[in-house]
């Protein structure tokens, strides 16, 4: 395999190739990811969700993330790892906000960072893509910004808001990042803004008019129960299939049939 670089996803958007990406956050699934053919891998810092059982992503802090980033890492041989920068590690200023990428790129061997919103944080990416390090953008629902919204609904719905969208997306691709992620806003907005930018818009609840999607493992696995947004779509019922495994697995240990003749020494 050849490995995805920023440059590549740039270039599949010119072709008009779309682009997968999922989220991971430890070795094992990387693994399966990359051998897969999956482009971008991201650690988000929905794994305080997923992976811990917080109710937001706030909670996240740089330790934990470079510990998922490691871990990803360590399983990738062809797709792109993009970490996210977690709540609370790049809003404060600029310098904060290159250190934190900083400690994130060093300390995980990552190819790229995420961080969400426009231009309240413009001064802070300019001065992470000065450093060199990749960003890509989150613009729509940005869930460390949870409770200023108060609901996970669709953004951007009213003419302000898909306005500020708008010349946000534009922003960022002037700065220099190399794509944008947009959550869970009307398709028809996306594919505007798909088609107004040269950098790569990858959606998620934002319909078939950007350049790629992206889907959290645990949800398109069917691992996740209760979340049941009208744009996921499960690959698997893992769910139940790991279910019945464990069940299966108890009642074998309990009856006294497992382990055999044959799985001992
Ligand atoms: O953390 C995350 O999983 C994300 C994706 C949903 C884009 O930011
Ligand atoms: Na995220």
């Amino acid at each position: 395999y050849k490995r995805i670089t920023v440059k590549s996803l740039v270039d599949m958007k010119k072709r008009g190739e779309k682009i997968s990406m999922l989220t991971a956050y430890d070795y094992s699934m990387a693994k399966i990811m990359d051998g897969a053919g999956i482009d971008v891998i991201l650690v988000g810092d929905s794994a305080s969700n997923v992976m811990a059982g917080y109710e937001t992503t706030l909670p996240m802090t740089l330790d934990h993330m470079i510990y998922h980033a490691k871990s990803v890492v360590n399983a990738i041989s062809r797709s792109l790892v993009v970490v996210d920068l977690p709540f609370g590690t790049y809003q404060s200023d600029p310098k904060e906000a290159l250190r934190s990428s900083i400690r994130i790129m060093k300390e995980s061997g990552a190819h790229a960072i995420k961080l969400e919103g426009g231009k309240e944080i413009k001064e802070s990416i300019k001065r992470i893509l000065h450093a060199g390090i990749p960003v890509m953008g989150h613009l729509g629902l940005t869930p460390q910004s949870i409770y200023k919204f108060g609901t996970y609904t669709v953004r951007a719905k009213d003419e302000e808001e898909a306005e500020k969208l708008k010349s946000d997306a534009k922003m960022l691709e002037r700065l220099g990042c190399f794509a944008v992620v947009l959550e869970k806003v009307p398709a028809k907005l996306a594919r505007e803004v798909a088609e107004s930018v040269s950098i790569p818009v990858i959606g998620i609840g934002a319909g078939n008019g950007c350049d790629g999607q992206v889907l959290v493992v645990h949800d398109m696995l069917g691992m996740t129960k209760e979340f049941n947004p009208r744009f996921l779509r499960r690959y698997l019922d893992l769910y139940s299939e790991m279910t019945g495994a464990f069940q299966r697995y108890a009642e074998d240990v309990k009856s006294g049939d497992f382990p055999s003749e044959d799985e001992q020494y």
